[in-house]
């Protein structure tokens, strides 16, 4: 399954790569925004790409045909100020485009509840995490479990779901995504299991939230992206959920106040016709800032 990027053409139009212009793309994935972000940068261009993951890093090496200058870096975008001004002090623009790619869900990371694999949800490798959602799962006190369910899945039987999960794992280790789902689903009412929503979206959701710490990391990369750029530089953002969403126009507002000049008023969206294309694009929001 290889990963479409969204919003393409918004992206181009909004961040305005142009040639000669330094570029950070802090989400490579897979290397979709990357390459067209390149062509427009040009052979006098420069593409920093991060991402978390490994995988994202070895497949660009691969595939991406960048014209100008191109340089892959694992790591983490909360630390993007760190990761980026040894290579460049100051750039024209950025891109976050939050969250995973479709191929990550097969990667055996227990991203899917679809799949039967290892309760991990780490994005890059799992020793460069705290803990995983296994240890959630099976060590973290019933209310703690609750919390995350609640806050990071907005889900309305966190309290039910929570409550299973500790009872189950009184049985024995819960230790794959599956089992997960079936605790899951003996958790709610009947509605909520044959709903179009899978009834393990909001959890997952939830616990993969957790183990990466997205929305702090997101803070994290927002503020250093905005240090990063220079004057006139543009730094547009991909949410994917309400709670990134939030983040996102908090931190757009404060800039707003500092100066910051709004490209997007309001969240650009996909289109229907994108949407029938690419489903995943259907809760994508835009959001761009440039900095005066
Ligand atoms: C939605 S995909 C990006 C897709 C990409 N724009 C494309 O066109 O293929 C998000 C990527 O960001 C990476 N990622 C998520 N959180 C990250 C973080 N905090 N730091 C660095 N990379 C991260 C994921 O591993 C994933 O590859």
């Amino acid at each position: 399954m290889s990963h479409i990027p969204v919003l393409l053409n918004e992206v181009l139009e909004g961040l305005e790569p142009a040639a000669g212009e330094t570029f950070v793309d802090a989400t490579l994935g897979g290397g979709g925004h990357s390459q067209a972000i390149a062509e427009r940068l040009g052979p006098s261009g420069r593409l920093i790409a991060i991402d978390v993951d490994s995988s994202a890093i070895a497949l660009a090496r691969e595939k991406l045909q960048v014209p100008g200058k191109l340089d892959l870096v694992l790591g983490n975008f909360r630390q993007i100020k760190e990761l980026v001004e040894p290579l460049a002090p100051a750039v024209d623009g950025i891109l976050m485009d939050l969250g995973f790619r479709s191929d990550q869900l097969l990667a055996g990371k227990g991203l899917s509840f679809e799949r039967d694999e290892p309760l991990s949800m780490t994005l890059g490798e799992s020793s460069m995490y705290s803990f995983t959602a296994k240890e959630i799962v099976n060590d973290w006190e019933e209310a703690h479990v609750a919390d995350i369910i609640r806050y990071y899945g907005e889900e309305r039987f966190a309290g039910r779901i929570a409550r299973a999960i500790v009872q189950s794992r009184k049985q024995g280790e819960i230790s794959s995504t599956l089992q997960l789902v079936a605790i899951i689903e003996s958790a709610v009412p009947k509605w909520y299991r044959i709903r179009r929503l899978h009834p393990a979206t909001k959890t997952f959701q939830a616990l993969r939230i957790a183990v990466n710490d997205e929305l702090d990391a997101l803070r994290d990369g927002l503020t250093g992206s905005w240090e990063l750029l220079q004057a006139g530089g543009r730094l547009g953002v991909i949410s994917f959920h309400g709670l990134e969403a939030r983040i996102v126009k908090n931190f757009f507002k404060e800039k707003k106040l500092e100066g910051g000049q709004l490209i997007t008023r309001k969240a650009i969206t996909a289109s229907r016709e994108e949407i029938r294309l690419n489903p995943r694009s259907r809760s994508a929001q835009l959001r761009i800032i440039s900095k005066k």
